[in-house]
Order: C-alpha cells, then sequence, then structure tokens
C-alpha cells in the first residue's frame, strides 16, 4: 500500500510530536514529505530529527511558499502545528489546493476564522482531522464511557477546574500566546480542549456563554503591586532573571537552545521573554458558565499561576455523581522533555450512586503525554484504525464547537453581558 504524504506547516514545539511518531512507529504507512515555516533555522532542527530517525531530510519552504510547496511535492494531508492565529491561512488553502488537513487545537481562534472553514470544508468536501489528544486520554474515555452508559442517569450539571502551574502556566506569558489576537487567549488556547471534553463527555453542545477573567498575577503592574522591585525584559543574558523563579534559562536546555534561542536572528521569535512585562493581553484568572443543549450547565474555572498542574471535575445526574482527579507532569523547567508533557502524575475517578455505596472506578493506565492520550491518537491517525465506539476523531464541527465556548467567553467578559453560540456561527 502506498505511504500517505504529509506536509507540515509550522516546526516549533509541538511539531515534533507528529513528524517524530511518523519518521519512527507509524514510517510503514506514513512519510513526512515537506517542511513550511516562517523559521530556516526551525526547519533545519525538524530536518536533522528526521535524520536522526533514519528518515530522509525532506526539502524545506517559506511561509510565503506555502502554494508553491503544495504544487511541487502534492502531498494528501497537511498538518499544521504553526502559532495559532495561522491555522485557518493553511487549514483553509490547503484544501482549496486537494488536501486533507490535520490541525493542532485550536482550530482557530474567532468566530470568523470559524466560520471560513466550516464553509470551505463543506465547499471542497476534504477531511479536517482537529487533534484532541485528551479525548484519548484514559481518564477521559472512561467518564465518556459511564455517562454513555447511563451510570448517573441524566446529568444535570458540571464543575470543572483546570489548574496550570508556575512552569507549565507561566509558559504562556513568555511569548506569542500572551497576546490575545495571537492565541486567543487562554479562554480559546487552552480551554479548547477541556471545553471539547465537556462537549464529547455530555453528547451536547454549547447555547448559552456568561465570563468573567482578569489579569491578576503575570503582568507588569501586578508584580509591582506585590513588591516586585526587579523587571528584565528577558531571561538570556539578564542579570536579574538570575533571582527570578520564572526565568527560563534556554542555554540549559539543548532542545530550546536549538529551536529558539539559535533561530531568533531570523525572525525576531523571543521565546524568554519575563513573565511580568506591561505587554500582556490575556488573563490568568477565568470563570465561566455555560448553558448546554441538554440542559446541563456547567461552571468552569481556569487559573494559571497555581502549585499544582491537572484538574477536578463533579458530574450531578439524576443517579448520582461522578468525581475525577488528575494531577499532571509539565516540561517547561524540567529538561523540555515534550512527550511527556502533560503525563500523568496521579489519578482517580470516584463515583458515588445516588442510593448504594460509592465505588472507584478502574481505569487503564495511560503512557506518555497529555494524559496518556498522546501515544492513543498518534496510533488513530497514523496507525491501522480501529472501530471507536467513543467516536474521539474530531472534525471541523468539533473544532468549532470548543473554540465557540471560549470566543462567547471572551465577547462576555468585554461586554458584560451573555453571549450565544448561534449568533457566531452557522453549521
Ligand atoms: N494538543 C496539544 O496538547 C498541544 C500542545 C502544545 C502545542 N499545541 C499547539 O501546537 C501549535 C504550535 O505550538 P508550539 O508550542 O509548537 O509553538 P512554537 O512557537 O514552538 O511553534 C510555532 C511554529 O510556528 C511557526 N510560525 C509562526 N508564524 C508562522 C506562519 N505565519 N507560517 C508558518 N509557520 C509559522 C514558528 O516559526 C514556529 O516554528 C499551537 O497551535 C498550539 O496550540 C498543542
Amino acid at each position: 500500500m502506498a505511504k500517505k504524504r504529509y506536509a507540515q506547516v509550522g516546526t516549533g514545539g509541538r511539531a515534533r510530536f507528529f513528524y517524530e511518531a511518523v519518521a519512527s512507529k507509524y514510517n510503514e504507512t506514513s512519510e513526512i514529505v515537506a517542511f513550511c515555516d516562517v523559521n530556516q533555522t526551525r526547519m533545519n532542527f525538524a530536518n536533522s530529527r528526521l535524520e536522526a530517525l533514519g528518515a530522509k531530510a525532506v526539502p524545506t519552504y517559506k511561509h510565503y511558499e506555502f502554494e508553491k510547496m503544495i504544487e511541487e511535492i502534492k502531498p494528501d494531508c497537511v498538518i499544521v502545528t504553526s502559532v495559532d492565529r495561522t491555522h485557518d491561512w493553511y487549514i483553509i488553502k490547503a484544501m482549496e489546493l486537494g488536501c486533507d488537513v490535520i490541525t493542532e487545537k485550536p482550530m482557530t481562534i474567532d468566530e470568523k476564522r470559524a466560520q471560513n472553514i466550516i464553509d470551505t470544508q463543506k465547499r471542497t468536501g476534504r477531511n479536517v482531522r482537529v487533534s484532541f489528544n485528551y479525548r484519548y486520554a484514559p481518564t477521559n474515555t472512561k467518564i465518556r464511557e459511564l455517562i454513555m452508559d447511563g451510570t448517573i442517569g441524566d446529568v444535570y450539571s458540571v464543575h470543572f477546574e483546570w489548574f496550570l502551574n508556575t512552569s507549565h502556566g507561566a509558559d504562556y506569558y513568555r511569548r506569542w500566546h500572551r497576546n490575545k489576537e495571537n492565541s486567543g487567549g487562554l479562554l480559546v488556547h487552552k480551554a479548547t480542549h477541556h471545553f471539547d471534553l465537556v462537549n464529547f463527555w455530555l453528547g451536547s453542545s454549547p447555547e448559552i456563554v456568561y465570563a468573567m477573567g482578569s489579569l491578576n498575577f503575570y503582568g507588569r503592574t501586578n508584580a509591582e503591586r506585590r513588591g516586585v522591585k526587579e523587571f528584565y525584559y528577558r531571561c538570556h543574558g539578564s542579570e536579574a532573571a538570575k533571582n527570578d523563579p520564572f526565568a527560563l534559562d534556554m542555554e540549559a536546555n539543548p532542545t530550546l537552545k536549538a529551536l529558539y534561542l539559535d533561530a531568533e536572528h531570523e525572525d525576531g521569535y523571543i521565546r524568554d521573554k519575563s513573565v511580568f512585562s506591561e505587554e500582556i493581553s490575556i488573563e490568568d484568572t477565568m470563570g465561566v458558565m455555560v448553558r448546554y443543549k441538554n440542559n446541563a450547565i456547567l461552571t468552569y474555572s481556569l487559573n494559571s499561576y497555581l502549585p499544582l498542574e491537572g484538574l477536578r471535575v463533579g458530574f450531578n445526574g439524576s443517579k448520582g455523581r461522578i468525581e475525577m482527579e488528575v494531577f499532571e507532569n509539565s516540561y517547561v523547567n524540567a529538561g523540555g522533555d515534550k512527550s511527556n508533557e502533560g503525563s500523568v502524575r496521579s489519578k482517580k475517578i470516584m463515583v458515588y450512586p445516588m442510593f448504594g455505596p460509592a465505588y472507584e472506578a478502574k481505569v487503564e493506565e495511560g503512557v506518555g503525554g497529555h494524559g496518556g492520550g498522546d501515544p492513543v491518537l498518534l496510533n488513530d491517525i497514523f496507525g491501522v484504525p480501529v472501530e471507536d465506539k467513543f467516536h474521539r476523531a474530531a472534525n471541523q464541527v468539533d473544532g468549532a464547537m470548543s473554540i465557540l465556548t471560549g470566543v462567547a467567553a471572551n465577547k462576555s467578559i468585554a461586554s458584560g453581558m451573555p453571549v450565544k453560540i448561534a449568533d457566531l456561527v452557522k453549521f
């Protein structure tokens, strides 16, 4: 059988997850055939990783040569792992030029771009896959199974807290994510995972959203209020950064150095800015209420300066309650090992039947990044697909539905009013 040919746009940290899997475990079914990025150094790094894994280096194209790449290389599918704000352009162009698409989350960052993707997919009939790895984490699949099986009857409400710590959480305030125009803020960039999980768990979609959010911890004004006196622009070469537990030392990490420090002369992408800068336009403290089409109510909170990383979620239903608690490892200041980003440190799912004794639901062991979901997702995309009774493969509608809660939440924060999802995108 001919191998499926993938071109990849965006060759930063997350890109490795895909191209390294294709070049190693899935090299019988798939091959990487080209890279595209604004930055040649990062594309060269990606090629050096392919060669280290026994694959051949592939042609590289600058971002303005994307269409040329598709015409010359004719890939079957484009993998989009670039900065969030650029996803829509590549997804749409790839479909128009006859390719299928696999895109990283968030599919895009606002409702207009989401509408364009939905419309283009309808017009071209191409496949769009959004790589929601968290659906595949054994704990999250288990919750879907328990709810599908009616373990707690109809679910009336969900209380969902996500904790981001001072390593992983802080990393969103150093670089492009900290500008809402690049990422949609954490209610889009990060919470797209969480809102997708709620849609997936409930088998429903959001109807109306109300939210509040503020920047309380990161940023210059907040640091000054806490009495911080010494400020710096970036960690590299700064004396002041040596006393800052939030500083990111790229010299100390060969991967971060090769991918970003050695590459910044080309495009000015500075990876290690201070999290206490003035330039931050995203929140760090967020609360959202959502009414779903099936009448369930979600209360959700996201904070990004915590001493722990993970989630707690409770489901209240007509026949009982489910509680899940998962704590994760994060990578940034711990060697930059992307493959283990978000691997599980501890997990527990408890079921409280309305009238019977409580019990712990058994969950299979998940190994690898993002709650153990990363390797399962890779097999689903690049391996031999198996029948999935949980329908975990996510498409453009799932991608849009998961960002629209965050997009609506951003609008609600700005206006102080509830926002209807039906007013944002027509499916
Ligand atoms: N599913 C997950 O768990 C997960 C984890 C991490 C990142 N991600 C996603 O992966 C994507 C990349 O994140 P990252 O952490 O690798 O960021 P990164 O900054 O390391 O990489 C982004 C890459 O995009 C390139 N780029 C910037 N502008 C571009 C343009 N106009 N055209 C082409 N390339 C451009 C940059 O040069 C860089 O190489 C994001 O969308 C992020 O949300 C997903």
